[in-house]
């Protein structure tokens, strides 16, 4: 198993499918605990002049508490096979489970960021900038906020505390090499 190291310029993939239908396991590291996360609510395009993802991630995420005390972190994407990883990794926290060890997967590093030799395609980001969504900032429709803002958080992924949305420079991308 080996990964080759693309450019973001050279990446062909349609990111909204990637994001909206395979979905990523975000994955940082602090003081020895990886943790998985899926995610889903992102974007991914040019800010400052480097390439770079957006990650919209909600307070109450054990991953806020590991990410935030991080410089960088995995965004990595699974063949079908993988479903259910993704299906555990987003819906049981880590602060419940070691979910690496739950799902049987194994950890590598590109430089000192975690990701995993399951995944077919790993970003490597580093943080930029990371800032909370805040209820004033959103234009005109209450109904819009008091959907996904607030409460409990829901199976549709609507409810909770706002999100900090990760800004990371992408540094490289890691593309698994043919068997
Ligand atoms: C398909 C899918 C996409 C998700 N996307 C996000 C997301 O973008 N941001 C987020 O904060 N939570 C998202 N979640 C919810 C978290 O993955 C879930 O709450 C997880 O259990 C949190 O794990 P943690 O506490 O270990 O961080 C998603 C869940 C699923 C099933």
């Amino acid at each position: 198993m080996s990964y080759s190291v693309i450019k973001p310029e050279e990446f062909d993939e349609n990111v909204f499918h990637l994001i909206d239908k395979d979905w990523f396991l975000m994955t940082a590291e602090h003081d020895g605990v990886v943790n998985p996360m899926t995610v889903a609510w992102a974007t991914m395009g040019i800010l400052w002049q480097r390439p770079v993802v957006i990650c919209a991630v909600r307070p109450e995420r054990y991953t806020h508490e590991i990410a935030s005390q991080a410089d960088t972190f995995s965004l990595t994407v699974f063949d079908k096979q993988y479903r259910k990883v993704l299906g555990f990794c987003g819906t049981k926290s880590g602060r419940d489970y070691d979910k690496v060890k739950e799902c049987g997967l194994t950890v590598a590093h590109e430089d000192d960021t975690p990701y995993f030799t399951e995944a077919r395609l790993a970003f490597i980001c580093r943080k930029l900038c990371v800032s909370q969504l805040r209820e004033e900032d959103f234009l005109g429709n209450s109904e819009f906020t008091s959907k996904w803002y607030g409460g409990e958080n829901r199976a549709d992924g609507s409810g909770g505390g706002y999100h900090h949305l990760y800004i990371a420079e992408i540094e490289k991308i890691l593309k698994k090499d043919d068997e």
